[in-house]
């Protein structure tokens, strides 16, 4: 049956590049995979304190990621490492204590920036973090893409060629190392 991936997107912001990318890719996967979004910005700031009773906003989330095949994060770069909400996320998701959630899930990374070099540094905090839960991320091919004026057309379709390319052989090496 069609593998079913929880996309977390680690901007909040409307007009992320980010959720554009998302989109842009789900399209490129066609029905290879049924995907399915999952919000991050109404979990509440951890705090510890909820180990003893979590909040039903995190319970959820925690259930829709247990709930799917594998995870894809597309995310932005913040100082040069992942967004806090994003890192909240993950933290919220990986109690309380001997918690389930996330072990032996398989993850693909993406993302992008404006800046040349844009989320190479964030990906590679995030590999980090994801090892930190039991997560396995695939290696290669990395897909930290340049936002430029005019890379998505008025459908949000990636119209550069090479982007295209890259996030085609991305889908395709995920899809193989997920089965
Ligand atoms: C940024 N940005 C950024 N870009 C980058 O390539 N490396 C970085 O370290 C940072 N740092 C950073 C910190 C903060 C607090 C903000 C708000 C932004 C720029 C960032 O790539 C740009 O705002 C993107 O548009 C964010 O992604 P979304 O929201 O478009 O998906």
């Amino acid at each position: 049956s069609t593998p079913t991936i929880a996309v977390i997107i680690g901007s909040l912001r409307k007009q992320s590049y980010n959720r554009q990318l998302a989109r842009a890719v789900e399209r490129l996967a066609g029905d290879r995979f049924a995907f399915q979004t999952l919000g991050i910005g109404d979990l509440p700031l951890y705090n510890q304190d909820f180990d003893q009773d979590f909040p039903a906003s995190a319970l959820r989330f925690k259930n829709d990621i247990e709930q799917a095949d594998a995870l894809l994060f597309v995310t932005p770069e913040y100082n040069r490492s992942i967004p806090g909400v994003l890192k909240n996320a993950i933290d919220v998701a990986s109690r309380p204590g001997g918690s389930k959630t996330f072990a032996g899930k398989r993850a693909g990374i993406i993302g992008m920036s404006p800046g040349a070099h844009g989320t190479v540094s964030s990906q590679q905090h995030l590999r980090n973090v994801l090892a930190a839960v039991d997560v396995a991320v695939l290696p290669q091919p990395e897909i930290a893409l340049q936002y430029r004026e005019g890379l998505f057309d008025d459908n949000g379709d990636i119209v550069d060629e090479r982007a295209r390319k890259r996030l085609l052989l991305f889908l395709e090496r995920y899809e193989a190392w997920l089965r």
